[in-house]
Parts: C-alpha cells; sequence; structure tokens
C-alpha cells in the first residue's frame, strides 16, 4: 500500500470522517428507493465499492465498505414490512494484497454481525471482495452495470486521477441507471495541470481541464470548475454532476463529485449536502465568502440564496415555468427542494410572483417540488411574475 494510504487508515482526519458522512447519508437515502418502493423498478441493486480501503482505520472507525454494509443492515432492520422483494448485491475491491487481506477480515466479520442481528440481510445482501486492479474488475462487472434491471452504485475512492478517465465517465453516464460518488483532490488537478503546461496535452487524457485556467484557480473553486468542465466533456445532457468540497484542518482542499441520470437521486443528494452546509450546499468551509455577520440583516442571507433567488425570477418571467419545469431548474442549478420552496414563499411575500392552480384543489404553500410530481407529470401550479 502507498504511504498516503498507509497514514489515512492509521485514523481517519475531520474531513475523511465528513466524506464517509456523506457517502452514509446519501446511502440512507438511496436504499430505499430501490427496496422499499412497490411496483418495483428494477430487479436488483448492485453497489460497487472499487477503491475499498481496508474498511475501517486503526480506531475501529468505519470506511466506505463497512459503512454500506451497515446502511443495507439498518433498513433491513427497520423496514421488514415495505421491503420489496429486490436482491442486494455489494462488490468490494482493492488492489493491494494486504489492504485486501484486512478488507476481507473486516466485511467478513461485520458481514456475520449484520446477519447474525438481521435475518432479511442474511438472505438478501449477498457481497463479494476482490484483489484485483480497478480497470479488470470494472470490464468484468460492466455487463452488471450496463443491464437496464440493476439499479446501480459505483464509488471511485481513489488518490489522483489516474482511473477516472473522461472516456470512463462518458461510458457511465452512458449506462442506464448507475449513481456515481467519485473522489477529486485538488492538489491532483494542480498537479496534472503544471505537468501539462510542461508536457503539452496530457491532462486531458484524464480530466478535462484547461491548464491555464487552472492556474487561475482559488482552491476551494477546483470542484465547481471539475464538475462544470466535466459535465461539458462528457455531454450528456441527461447526466447530471453536483460537486461537494472538503477542507481539511491543514488547509487542503479535497471533495466529492456525485453523478447520477435521475432526477431522483440528484434530488438526494442535494437533500445530504444542504444538511451539511446550509448556506451553499457544496461545502465544509466557506466556499463563497459570505459567512461574516454584516452590518445590516437583510444582507445577511447567503450569496448562493441571492443569485439562485435572481436566476429564478427571470427564469419565471421568461417561462411562466410549473411545478416540475421549477423542480428541474433547482437541482440542476445545485439547490434542494427545500430551499427553494423556501425561496418562493419568499418571493411570494414580497408580492415578486403569484400562484396559478392548475388543478383543483392547490394548498397554498405547497410548491409541489419533488420527484413524485415530476415522475408522473402532475402538473400542479404555474408560477407568473406579479
Ligand atoms: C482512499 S483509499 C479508499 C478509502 C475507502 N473508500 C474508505 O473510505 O474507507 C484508496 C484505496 O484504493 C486502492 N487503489 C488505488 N489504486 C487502485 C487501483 N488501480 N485498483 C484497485 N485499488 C486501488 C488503494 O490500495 C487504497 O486502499
Amino acid at each position: 500500500m502507498g504511504k498516503k494510504a498507509d497514514k489515512l487508515f492509521d485514523g481517519f482526519d475531520e474531513e475523511t470522517k465528513l466524506k464517509l458522512q456523506i457517502i452514509r447519508l446519501y446511502f440512507r437515502e438511496w436504499i430505499p428507493v430501490f427496496l422499499a418502493k412497490r411496483p418495483r423498478a428494477f430487479q436488483s441493486v448492485f453497489v460497487a465499492d472499487l477503491f475499498s480501503g481496508k474498511g475501517q482505520d486503526a480506531k475501529g472507525e468505519e470506511g466506505s465498505p463497512l459503512i454500506i454494509l451497515d446502511e443495507f443492515r439498518k433498513f433491513f432492520a427497520s423496514s421488514e414490512n415495505v421491503w420489496n422483494g429486490t436482491k442486494s448485491y455489494l462488490l468490494f475491491n482493492d488492489y493491494n494484497p494486504k489492504t485486501y487481506e484486512e478488507l476481507r477480515e473486516n466485511l467478513k466479520r461485520k458481514g456475520e454481525d449484520c446477519a447474525q442481528g438481521c435475518k432479511l440481510f442474511a438472505q438478501n445482501v449477498k457481497h463479494r471482495v476482490e484483489n484485483r486492479p480497478f480497470q479488470e474488475v470494472f470490464k468484468e462487472y460492466a455487463r452488471t452495470l450496463k443491464s437496464p434491471s440493476t439499479a446501480c452504485f459505483l464509488l471511485l475512492d481513489q488518490y489522483g486521477f489516474k482511473e477516472v478517465t473522461v472516456e470512463l465517465l462518458k461510458e457511465i453516464a452512458k449506462f442506464p441507471a448507475v449513481d456515481l460518488i467519485f473522489f477529486v483532490s485538488s492538489s491532483a488537478v494542480f498537479r496534472f495541470a503544471r505537468e501539462s503546461s510542461k508536457n503539452k496535452g496530457t491532462i486531458t487524457n484524464y480530466i478535462p481541464v484547461n491548464p491555464s485556467e487552472v492556474e487561475e484557480l482559488d482552491s476551494s473553486q477546483v470542484h465547481r470548475y471539475v464538475c462544470r468542465t466535466f459535465s461539458q466533456a462528457i455531454n450528456e445532457p441527461n447526466y447530471h454532476f453536483a460537486p461537494f468540497s472538503l477542507k481539511s484542518q491543514n488547509g487542503n482542499i479535497n471533495g466529492v463529485i456525485f453523478g447520477t441520470k435521475n432526477l431522483l437521486g440528484l434530488q438526494k443528494f442535494l437533500d445530504v449536502a444542504w444538511k451539511l452546509d446550509g448556506s451553499a450546499g457544496e461545502a465544509n468551509f466557506n466556499i463563497n465568502d459570505d459567512r461574516d455577520l454584516p452590518l445590516f440583516p437583510e444582507l445577511s442571507v447567503p450569496v448562493k440564496w441571492q443569485e439562485f433567488k435572481a436566476e429564478l425570477l427571470d427564469f419565471i418571467k421568461e417561462n411562466q415555468p410549473d411545478n416540475l419545469q421549477i423542480y428541474r431548474f433547482a437541482l440542476l442549478n445545485g439547490v434542494a427542494t427545500v430551499v427553494a420552496k423556501k425561496i418562493l414563499e419568499n418571493l411570494c411575500n414580497d408580492n415578486l410572483i403569484k400562484i396559478e392552480p392548475l388543478v383543483n384543489k392547490v394548498k397554498a404553500g405547497t410548491f409541489y417540488l419533488d420527484y413524485k410530481y415530476y415522475k408522473t407529470g402532475d402538473r400542479r401550479i404555474r408560477v407568473l411574475r406579479s
């Protein structure tokens, strides 16, 4: 194992713990979508954590593989009556032989604990551990990832960039139902940019960024930038990305990028992100540099809220959108539905917009911003400029 990974598993730092918290909270939202609903949309669920690490750190703090098992156990322990019969397959992988041995042991112990306490878990969650290079495992399981009857989640928590290339993401974005979290370190982005300036063009094989643009970037903005450029390079209008940046105590900035083809997936990720960062839904630090208390209370509205409010007003003026269009607009701008709802309330109170009902019974103050309306094309209201 590399020195970096060795150090990581000595004891997770605060930034790693927050990354793991994002993974845990997202799984808590993701699992019931596929296992608790009728009618079933998918026959099976497949989770692949392909850079697993050891499973836990030296102090026993759970890493991504054990967290994933734990969240499946929690679902089955509390949802006996709502489980819809879908089977779950979990795949873990690490190419380092020593890491793999520890991972296998940790998963065996955790798997047995989960199965002992929960019969449904024992019967319906199967896991496998591999000890191979990422590319090999990815190729072997590509058929499963491509299957329209399987809901998939892919966790790519590598260091650096070598494996998660534009080509790989293009391939994943074409698969029918793969949600994705991948890790991006801003120092790797800067390093690639520097090396690429010396050795023209190599960076674009990995990440589609422009070295001279990267040179101008503040490290706090790297994940926003990478997210935007990946989106443009992949050019798959229905595959959506959202970033979350994590600053460590020593000032380094790393982060995760979430990807999905499904607006419900994006809604769930943004719910988690805005719970952790109520100002911008994007970072564990002040990404817009706007948290100093201003002299006048009306100026204490976070920048992201102010910007979105102005964009939403323009959108309303131009489109007279219904609830489904506003739902989509909010998510694609990285705004959780709960925040969009508060902003709409605010605009109503200031008499800047008015709500036109499209069906007989419409509840005041309910803007019907949820995937359940979007999925069924259930238009309830239209929003107009006053
Ligand atoms: C950041 S750690 C994973 C941490 C883990 N996700 C967690 O949260 O507990 C990255 C791991 O990826 C493994 N790794 C790096 N490159 C790999 C590759 N090409 N194929 C498979 N595993 C790889 C390393 O051995 C290391 O254990």
